[in-house]
């Protein structure tokens, strides 16, 4: 997902406007209110559906766009000043801030060669420590190979090994420090001047075994640490976040994992270390995990740039498990902790929506750790991937499991649980779906789940929050899913891969009585940006098409731009047939764009009349027209689907 998707599905539109002073009424599917551009104040002809992101003026202005072209406008900023805005507003940092600058980058260099020495120094001690070395091979079942691939070590007891060892290679003391392999021994003693001089420290880890954390790019960033000793404390003890390690970003075995990620289009996440290890050994090397901490947004994103499917492969004991039950009782604040997923359902159906990732639920059986599993039976492993099921099913299952379904108590308590989450799912047919299939599981009559206390109302994405629960802050926006974007990001990568077509379209769309291809047929701002210097490269004639986008693209529309690409890869080779798939997708656009509008409008009109009908004549206007577009692009759908 590019930072400008990014921010688009962490922005609540509805939001963003009502800031900006404008009085939203819910209707329907959309919201209403006056419009902020121009001063008509009678008439709420300003409209903005939160599930697209975009907003539209019936009155005055007949304008429209998504959140950037609002700010745009509302405070007369360029797209780019408009991004930077609502990238803080959103928490994203733009990959233009992204890039290190050259010093801070030497300096992270030094800090992850340092570790890489810190791994030749464990893993000298491992191989001196017979213990250790029978314990990983014996009771871990690891070979020699996988202790040397994941540079497994082990650092020895005592408190001052390190600063000796590496002192004499030129690292400070500082700069253990700053890796997190040295801790500062907080002194009550009363700083005496001198003291400063020389802080007291100690070595972080001692008599464990060193795992080697790097990131998604194979370079160190950390240690975790795990016990010889069974009764020390704690297990597991990792290195502290660093400039170069933060633990709700990176994803344990990711740098191996990412090949075989893609290679198997599908990511497994477990929870400990030494299971991606023993799955990697066992062959499944598709496979990471977070290091004790709920999984993060950021790391989903992450993984998402590798595969949009997801199996988080739970313990049915831990406490992940334990919360996706938890999350549907009135625990919600527990869960609701900012950032994270902490695999509550709610939670997770946003995100999957939000990122488009398709996530799922393995369970474990009897109570053991995926190494267990596949030190036992390894094709079991497989198997177990394999039955993952979405979490919606995961969870119905997991409800009803000993449950005595003929018991109409036991069905109402189910379907009050699931049902929430059902109405969380962004497709209709993925709604349907489920509610089928609960249907099913509790033998009742569909009609009996879809009508809770009032009517449901035709087009549902904000759920109501049940009883218990209060409606959370987590954005409910997902204008990356939606099919508009994806159309238009599908239209832009044909013309970006080859913009002569414009021409070739522009005429096919005459000959079908439609105007040319323009700005105005994208919703979305970066969209028509990067529209805007695809015409103009058709337009010119001193540098050749492609190489005039490349050289006019900014920085700020490059994402997008990969974006759009990415979506015609797997596009028919020739040109003919690529027209044909253009002028059907931009058919498809305005037909999607003429009906939204012509039903808006109804709506429009039928408020208005009870509001005295002064702008009547207008919308009729609109309506009208709209109408005739849709005959004119109807007929062109079906001579296109003619010639087929
Ligand atoms: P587990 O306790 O399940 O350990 O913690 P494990 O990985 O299965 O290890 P073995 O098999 O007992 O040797 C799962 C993960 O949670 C994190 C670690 O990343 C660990 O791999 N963890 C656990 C911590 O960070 N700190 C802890 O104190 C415990
Ligand atoms: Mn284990």
């Amino acid at each position: 997902m590019s930072s400008i998707d990014e921010i688009k599905s962490r922005i609540d539109i509805v939001e963003l406007v009502s800031e900006a002073g404008v009085k939203l009424r819910k209707s329907g599917r959309s919201y209403t209110g006056f419009c902020p551009f121009h001063d008509n104040k009678r008439t709420p002809a300003f409209v903005v559906w939160p599930e697209l992101g975009t907003w539209k003026c019936y009155g005055a202005c007949n304008e429209g766009g998504d959140i950037f072209k609002f700010v745009m406008k509302k405070e007369g900023l360029d797209f780019k000043e408009a991004l930077r805005k609502l990238a803080e507003r959103a928490g994203v940092t733009l990959q233009e801030l992204k890039r290190e600058a050259p010093e801070v980058k030497e300096a992270y260099e030094r800090l992850r060669a340092l570790l890489e020495d810190a791994l030749i120094y464990y893993r000298n001690q491992l191989f001196n420590n017979k213990e250790v070395l029978t314990y990983l091979r014996e009771k871990r079942g690891l070979t020699d190979a996988t202790i040397e691939t994941f540079g497994l070590g082990y650092a020895p007891r005592g408190y001052d090994n390190l600063l000796p060892y590496f002192a004499p290679k030129g690292y400070s003391q500082q700069d253990l420090i700053d890796v997190g392999l040295l801790s500062v021994r907080d002194s009550n003693e009363s700083q005496s001047p001198t003291a400063n001089r020389q802080l007291r420290t100690y070595d972080k880890f001692r008599h464990r075994i060193m795992i080697p954390i790097r990131d998604e790019q194979g370079r160190m960033a950390g240690f975790g640490g795990r016990i010889v000793d069974p009764d020390d404390v704690p297990k597991f003890m990792n290195s502290p976040d660093t400039a170069i390690f933060n633990k709700g970003r990176i994803l344990y075995g990711l740098d191996r994992a990412r090949k075989p990620i893609r290679a198997a289009d599908q990511a497994v996440i477990v929870e400990g270390y030494l299971d991606v290890i023993a799955l990697h050994q066992a062959g499944y090397e598709n496979v990471v995990s977070p290091m004790g901490t709920a999984l993060t947004e950021d790391q989903l994103r992450l993984l998402k740039r590798f595969t949009r499917r997801i199996v988080l492969a739970l313990d049915p004991d831990t406490a992940g498990q334990k919360a996706i039950l938890r999350g549907l009782e009135a625990a919600r604040s527990a869960m609701d902790r900012e950032g994270e997923l902490s695999f509550d359902p709610r939670g997770l159906l946003r995100n999957e929506a939000r990122l488009q990732a398709d996530l799922r639920v393995a369970v474990l059986p009897d109570n053991l750790d995926p190494d267990e599993v596949v030190a036992r039976d390894r094709d079991e492993w497989k198997r177990i991937v394999e039955n993952a099921k979405p979490i919606v099913t995961h969870v119905m299952e997991t409800l009803a499991a000993g449950k005595d379904l003929s018991d109409a108590k036991v069905k109402n308590e189910i379907a009050a649980q699931v049902i929430p989450l059902i109405e969380d799912l962004p497709t209709p047919i993925e709604r349907d779906t489920y509610r089928q299939a609960l249907a099913r599981m509790l033998r009742v009559d569909e009609s009996a789940l879809s009508a809770p206390a009032a009517p449901v109302p035709t087009f549902r994405r904000k759920p109501r929050a049940p009883a218990q629960s209060r409606e959370t802050s987590a954005p409910q926006t997902v204008a990356a899913v939606n099919p508009i974007f994806k159309m238009e990001a599908y239209c832009l990568g044909v013309l970006l891969r080859n913009p002569a077509l414009l021409y070739r379209l522009d005429r096919k769309l005459q000959e079908f009585g439609l105007t040319p291809l323009a700005a105005e047929d994208f919703e979305y701002t970066a969209h028509q940006l990067t529209f805007n210097i695809i015409r103009l490269a058709v337009e010119q004639d001193e540098k050749d098409h492609q190489n005039y986008v490349e050289t006019h693209l900014p920085e700020t529309l490059s994402e997008i731009s990969k974006e759009a690409l990415a979506q015609v890869e797997k596009a028919s080779p020739t040109d003919d047939k690529l027209l044909e798939e253009l002028l059907n997708r931009v058919v498809d656009l305005r037909r999607a764009g003429a009906m939204a509008n012509i039903n808006q409008l109804r709506f429009l009109q039928e408020e208005e009349q009870l509001q005295g009908g002064a702008n009547i004549k207008t919308y009729q206007r609109q309506a009208i027209q709209f109408t005739k577009l849709l005959g004119a692009l109807d007929r062109a759908k079906k001579n296109l689907s003619l010639k087929r």
